[in-house]
């Protein structure tokens, strides 16, 4: 198998489709080659011979000569049918599709093993990190304690540039998208759908966890408010949008993906514009920090070109956590310690939190610091409203939290009810 040829059919002509192919055509020596491309919109000039180019799948899908299928297209639901198509057939699949990912894994997971095929994505979380075969390879053990990550580089980049360089949102996002870091609807980076997406497929790596990303707790930094930085940066943070996984002493898992206040300290403190990075926490090795670029053509497609190296030895995962240990599952039974931030006054259902740690107010926004159950989070929505943002403290993760006796009186915030 060393070295096996590999010819290539390429869903996808994109940014990272494009970069993958310039960088084959400039490396003989991987022995990878494309062989046909197919696109959706024929009538687009393209930077490459133009019959490479076809737009009927099955040319590449019905191809005999084509050993491996790099799916890099945006649309989830087309990815789905290639790659399923394509392992169904026998062809090795390299993607770098989370949300298609994310949304089929166990599928995606037997059907390889029923056709002994590879399906190889690290370029689906974090670019050009090379975490998913570190958490296959390296942390083999249930050992791990948590992943605590930027995961998404638009949203890290829009706040790099809003919060630091004063640039407005809006402009922060379009410069995201010109880069060619955000998705084509960029709603998904923005919201923390993409990140969540990506999560669910680390959890699955690191803890045999398979858990559709809509299941897990999750919102991005769409309702942030000018003065959350402010607030921020009096008490000398920032904040960035985290991906978090930890083992909690149950043995279950706490898992979401939230806007966080980042201390200096941290070694994301330092993760900015559009680079992604991961800290691993194991009980040996302590932390171990990951750092690279999260988005973008040349990062994305080195981790694809990584998988291709890899499929020349015909390496496979082996979800080991999921087969061959006893996988955790997902809690719902801990604490978070939060910043919710609102404009007006009582929005908050403040009864609901189990704690009221402090209470800050100004003409434009209140900010409410407590500890909060994340079964609320999970069964209410009352903090996703569009006035309404929440940012966890750091080490803000709590197993157990004392319930107040007794009930927390407001008028000591010299608040005045209305309504
Ligand atoms: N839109 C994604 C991001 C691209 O910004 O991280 C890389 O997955």
């Amino acid at each position: 198998m060393q070295n096996k040829k590999l010819n290539i059919g390429l869903f996808g002509f994109g940014v990272v489709g494009e970069s993958l192919y310039k960088v084959l055509e400039n490396t003989p020596s991987l022995n990878a080659q494309v062989k046909k491309v197919c696109i959706r919109h024929s009538e687009k000039e393209r930077n490459a011979p133009a019959e490479l180019f076809t737009t009927i799948a099955s040319e590449l899908l019905h191809d005999d000569r084509l050993n491996v299928i790099v799916e890099l297209i945006d649309d989830a639901d087309a990815a789905y049918r290639i790659v399923t198509t394509a392992l169904k057939r026998q062809k090795a699949v390299v993607s770098a599709n989370k949300k298609m990912i994310a949304a089929h894994l166990e599928e995606l997971i037997d059907i390889q093993k029923e056709y002994n095929t590879p399906f190889l994505y690290e370029a689906a979380c974090c670019a050009s990190i090379p975490v998913i075969r570190n958490l296959e390879e390296y942390y083999d053990n249930d050992l791990l304690q948590s992943i605590n990550g930027i995961v998404n580089g638009s949203t890290n980049y829009i706040l790099t540039k809003v919060f630091q360089e004063n640039i407005s949102f809006y402009d922060a996002l379009v410069q995201a998208q010109e880069a060619g870091f955000a998705e084509s609807n960029p709603a998904l980076d923005i919201e923390g759908t993409d990140a969540v997406n990506k999560l669910s497929i680390l959890l699955t790596h690191a803890y045999g966890i398979i858990n559709k990303p809509e299941n897990i707790l999750h919102t991005g930094i769409q309702n942030l408010d000018p003065e959350d930085a402010v607030f921020a940066a009096e008490k000398s943070f920032e904040i960035k949008l985290v991906a978090q996984a930890r083992k909690l002493k149950s043995g279950k898992i706490a898992a979401f993906v939230l806007p966080q206040f980042m201390e200096k300290s941290s070694q994301l403190f330092n993760v900015k514009n559009e680079y992604n990075g991961v800290i691993i926490e194991s009980s040996l090795a302590d932390k171990q920090f990951f750092y690279g670029k999260g988005a973008g053509g040349f990062p994305t497609a080195s981790a694809v070109l990584s998988d291709l190296s890899a499929l020349r030895y015909n390496y496979q995962y082996e979800y080991r956590k999921l087969r061959n240990q006893q996988p955790s599952e997902i809690s719902t039974d801990y604490f978070l310690k939060v910043c919710i931030s609102f404009a007006g006054l009582f929005q908050v259902p403040n009864e609901r939190f189990t704690k009221i740690l402090e209470w800050k107010y100004n003409d434009q926004r209140c900010h409410i610091t407590g500890i909060l159950p994340v079964s609320e989070l999970i069964a209410s929505d009352w903090w996703k409203q569009s006035d309404v943002s929440i940012i966890i403290y750091p080490e803000g993760i709590f197993e157990n939290y004392e319930p107040v006796k007794e009930k927390v009186n407001f008028k000591k915030f010299e608040f005045v009810e209305v309504g």
